[in-house]
């Protein structure tokens, strides 16, 4: 019998979390017997959500699991694996297009290090056309984002200053 205990990281921006990560964490939790959702911090970018309310919301939804945890980092993802010691690196693809770019960050990552695997998830097909960047964008024009994102955003989105959405 193989007891080894899985610890997987699923690394990405967060900004913010859509139904499209939470599809890919609810898959992951139940491959793993440990999901890190590590969340980036790159100080070069300006993201709509601070890095801190971004580790929030997801505190928000997974406070309770046992399994979950959710750090941010910084500096090379396979560094933070590794020093995570981590088996598995999740990402989710949604489209032939998001494999040229994942499939190049994965294998520079094996090269980097060989030890950790990249496994590729697919999210639902309804959550197919999620993204982050089109959620903002979406909102920011006016349009509805129910059901693209979990409650606890859209609460957020909406109680941001009024410059992001003046169009509403
Ligand atoms: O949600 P995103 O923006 O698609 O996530 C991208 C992320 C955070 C996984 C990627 O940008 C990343 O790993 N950044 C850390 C820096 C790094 O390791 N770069 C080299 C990748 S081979």
């Amino acid at each position: 019998m193989n007891t080894k205990s899985l610890l997987a990281v699923y690394p990405g921006s967060y900004d913010p979390v859509t139904n499209g990560h939470i599809d890919i964490i609810e898959r992951g939790r139940r491959l793993f017997d440990r999901l890190i959702i590590a969340v980036l911090h790159n100080p070069g970018k300006r993201p709509l959500f601070s890095l801190d309310e971004r580790l929030e919301i997801l505190r928000e939804l997974y406070s309770g699991d046992s399994n979950i945890t959710v750090e941010s980092f910084d500096g090379l993802l396979i560094d933070y694996a590794v020093a995570r010691e981590a088996n598995v690196i999740v990402r989710g693809i949604r489209y032939v297009s998001d494999f040229e770019y994942e499939f190049q960050m994965a294998l520079m990552n094996r090269r980097l290090h060989p030890q950790i695997e990249t496994l590729f998830m697919l999210p639902s097909e309804s959550y197919s056309y999620v993204s982050s960047r089109l959620v903002k964008e979406v909102f920011q024009f006016g349009g509805s984002v129910k059901g693209l994102v979990p409650e606890c955003v859209e609460r957020r989105l909406q109680a941001r200053p009024p410059f992001m959405n003046t169009s509403r």
